[in-house]
């Protein structure tokens, strides 16, 4: 729940460093064009790519354009107002090492203040390799631009940092040439409609609030499931692997959601306390009990719906006996009063059967049994289901008397699907985010102290598993779901992994 409530931003220059790389062609510009179809965008705004390649303005504009035909929700130009939206873009060649050339950035900003009259906020979109965003950072924290607090931020993308001790040394860097209020660390899932969602649903509602906790809950599950292998991003997963690429952010992120106090309110550190809370919650797993709470997987060659994929090791800028992981299931607990001994299990991996990104909260069964034992042949305990994407909907599932003269359960699904509740089109994630940057909105970006809490809760697990190398890489097919220890990791406490069936629709 973005709380920007309609407001427009005031005006704003929006630099994009990896202003010709791919998050700027498949995401950020078509979200801010969406944003400007929408009435979002400031009344005056401008937007500068910056990057090494070579572009004229109109070559850019072009090229941005090909990347909305192809990747945004609104394909090309429906509407007929991309000349004008396009009018607004500039591309600035700048090499990233070469101090003088940031001047550049100023004198532009300089150029919109005396056309329009006023003094723009900034935006500066770090949507670059990570290891160039130390370099970056700095430069511009030598700009008179960024010492104005109030006006100028900057987003940072994800990975933030490699492991604890570099995401430290990167906030401490970034902490003493911006406040922290001018920091927006950047988790896209946090944008996700159905994501916001959670808060609402828990926090907006009477019934769920006194049942959420240890005395009702009986586990809880994060399933995030990809259909798609590394692709051509075998380099960066190299250094990242499922853990530092899905766990430590997006899937923590989810955690938090679901765990966290009631907020007091919706301010953006109010929320961020609680999030972070949880994240100190979550019960320290040692080196050496690594084995007994995480698997990891690796994708071998195989058959995925239909066609043949490679096995990771074949992957391109792969090495050929990666120990990497490509799936991982990890159980935490959390150790405060809420919480203690409900397990959480979560999982992600690539190359799995089904695309779906799951929360299933299972509640404990009744207290007493008043049924005959023949009523109970399907007989199942409550369960809620949050379907992040690409079903998008919440499930309470019951049990019902079946019609008929004898008394027979079944459990029957109560469903909310967004689809049919709304007929509004939904926002991209970036398309929120992005907005919630211009208008000065933290609440949905993480601080610098979330970051490295989560950090911690992995980093014990990254040790222990860079200590031990896999011996059975690679240990699972394409179009399964995962390495069979991880089946084994939730049924040793009786419990099994919940896959959504599709919703019957007539
Ligand atoms: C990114 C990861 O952060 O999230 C990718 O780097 C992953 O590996 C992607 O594929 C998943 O995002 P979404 O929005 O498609 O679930």
């Amino acid at each position: 729940m973005s709380t920007n409530n309609h407001k427009k931003p005031p005006a704003t220059v929006v630099f994009i460093f990896g202003g010709s790389g791919d998050l700027n062609n498949r995401k950020l510009t078509p979200a801010l064009h969406n944003l400007f179809l929408d009435g979002y965008m400031p009344e005056k705004f401008a937007i500068a790519g910056i990057g090494r390649t070579e572009f004229s303005d109109e070559k850019f504009r072009q090229h941005l354009f090909q990347g909305i035909q192809d990747f945004s929700r609104r394909k090309g130009d429906p509407t007929g107002q991309w000349a004008e939206f396009a009018q607004q873009i500039t591309y600035l060649k700048l090499d990233a090492g070469d101090a003088e050339a940031y001047s550049a950035i100023t004198d532009l900003v300089k150029k919109y203040e005396a056309e329009w009259n006023i003094h723009p906020n900034v935006l500066f979109y770090l949507a670059v390799a990570p290891q160039l965003v130390p370099e970056i950072a700095t430069k511009l924290g030598g700009l008179n631009l960024c010492k104005d607090k109030n006006c100028t931020r900057i987003i940072v993308e994800k990975p933030f940092g490699h492991d604890l001790e570099s995401a430290h040394a990167l906030n401490q860097l970034l902490t003493g040439l911006f406040n922290e209020d001018q920091i927006y660390r950047i988790d896209h899932y946090l944008g996700k409609e159905t994501v916001q969602n959670i808060l609402a649903l828990r926090f907006a509602n009477a019934l769920f609030e006194p049942i959420w906790n240890r005395n009702y809950i009986d586990h809880i599950q994060i399933t995030n499931a990809e259909t798609v292998g590394v692709e051509d991003r075998g380099g960066y997963y190299e250094q990242s692997g499922a853990l530092r690429d899905m766990v430590q952010n997006h899937i923590l992120q989810l955690l938090t959601m679901v765990a966290m106090e009631a907020p007091v309110n919706f301010e953006a550190n109010e929320i961020r306390n609680k999030k972070v809370d949880v994240l100190n919650a979550i019960r320290k797993i040692t080196r050496l009990d690594a084995h007994e709470y995480a698997v990891r997987g690796q994708y071998s060659e195989g058959w995925m719906k239909g066609k043949q994929v490679k096995a990771y090791r074949q992957e391109k800028n792969v090495n050929p006996e990666s120990p990497i992981e490509t799936f991982a299931a990890v159980k935490f607990y959390i150790d405060n009063w809420r919480w203690q001994g409900v397990p959480f299990y979560v999982r992600t991996g690539k190359y799995l059967h089904e695309k779906t990104t799951i929360i299933t909260i299972q509640f404990k069964q009744p207290p007493h049994y008043a049924f005959p034992i023949e009523a109970a042949e399907s007989w199942r305990p409550n369960r809620l289901t949050i379907s992040i994407q690409p079903e998008m909907d919440i499930r309470l599932r019951f049990q019902a008397k079946r019609p008929g003269q004898s008394m027979t359960l079944n459990p029957v699904d109560m469903i909310f699907s967004y689809n049919d509740a709304y007929n509004e089109p939904q926002p991209e994630a970036y398309e929120t985010l992005l907005l919630d940057a211009m208008i000065g909105n933290a609440t949905q970006f993480m601080r610098s102290d979330q970051v490295e809490a989560a950090w911690k809760v992995i980093m014990p697990i990254i040790e222990a598993w860079e200590l031990r190398p896999p011996v059975d890489f690679p240990n699972y097919s394409p179009d399964s779901w995962g390495p069979e220890d991880a089946e084994a990791l939730i049924a040793r406490d009786g419990n099994n992994w919940v896959v959504l069936p599709p919703l019957n629709k007539d």
